[in-house]
Parts: structure tokens; C-alpha cells; sequence
């Protein structure tokens, strides 16, 4: 862990004063900080409240709003429901891989942006679709998806 998040870790954890009945908020803070919440931070939370590591996992599993796996700056969804199959939408996929280096479902190494594929998002008739964080990009052709991803860089 960089010396600046050891530094966040520290505020966070000295916010709550060791006080076990803050767990839920604590990570909720950890999750807001860093965006995920890191393995390092579970093992200190874990040391310092003197609760097990797998009941910590356990919590942050169970909560939508907590991840446990590093998420980047910028959510992309890249539909791939059945009209935006039709439509190509395996090739942006592809591409939006390949020209992130990640699969879908990862984060790439400087944390800008975590790719997912997704289901359909309701807006077929300009398919295929790319969502940004909460920008929708529609009619995707091969050769905008350079054009977008710049956009967030
Ligand atoms: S299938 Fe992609 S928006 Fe519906």
C-alpha cells in the first residue's frame, strides 16, 4: 500500500476509535475512499478490531454498495444483449479489450477503468450501446470506440 493510502487507511481507521459497532460505516468509508476496499485494509481493520478477517470478507461480500475487487475511475458497460449482439456488439466489446488491455470484468492497472459486459439497458433501438459512467453512447461503430474511451482518459 502507497504511503498516501496507508495515510487515508490510518484517518479512517482512527475516525471510528477502534470501536467494533462502526464496522459497516468503517468499510462504507474505506469503499468511498479508495473506491474498493484493499485486502491490506481488511488485514489492519482486522488486527485492530480483533475481528476475523472472514467475517470482515463476509460483510463487504454481502453489501451491493462495497467491493472487494479494485474498481476503476470509470465504469464501462458494454451491452451485450441480444439487439445489440445483432448489431455488433461483440466486436466493440472485443475491441474495447483490446484496446484497454483487460478483460471484462477487470480494471486496468491505473485504476481508470473497470470493463463489464451487461445486459440489456433498455435503449435497443440505438444499439450497440457503450455506458461511460452515466454517459450512454449509441450506435457504436468500430471506429468511435477509440473517440470514446479518449473522452475519459
Ligand atoms: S440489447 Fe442493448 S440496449 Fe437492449
Amino acid at each position: 500500500m502507497r504511503d498516501a493510502d496507508q495515510k487515508k487507511l490510518d484517518e479512517i481507521l482512527n475516525k471510528y476509535n477502534g470501536a467494533e459497532g462502526f464496522l459497516i460505516q468503517l468499510l462504507l468509508d474505506l469503499q468511498s475512499e479508495f473506491n474498493w476496499i484493499p485486502r491490506e485494509a481488511v488485514s489492519e481493520l482486522s488486527e485492530r478490531l480483533k475481528i476475523p478477517c472472514s467475517q470482515i470478507f463476509r460483510i463487504a461480500s454481502f453489501y451491493k454498495a462495497m467491493s472487494l475487487n479494485p474498481i476503476g475511475k470509470h465504469k464501462i458497460s458494454v451491452c451485450m444483449g441480444t439487439a445489440c449482439q445483432v448489431r455488433g456488439a461483440q466486436k466493440i466489446l472485443d475491441l474495447t479489450e483490446s484496446k484497454l488491455k483487460v478483460k471484462q470484468g477487470e480494471t486496468t492497472p491505473d485504476m481508470n477503468f473497470t470493463l463489464k459486459r451487461v445486459n440489456c439497458l433498455g435503449c435497443c433501438a440505438i444499439g450497440p450501446v457503450i455506458v461511460v459512467d452515466d454517459d450512454y453512447h449509441g450506435r457504436v461503430a468500430s471506429e468511435k470506440v477509440d473517440k470514446i474511451l479518449r473522452q475519459y482518459d
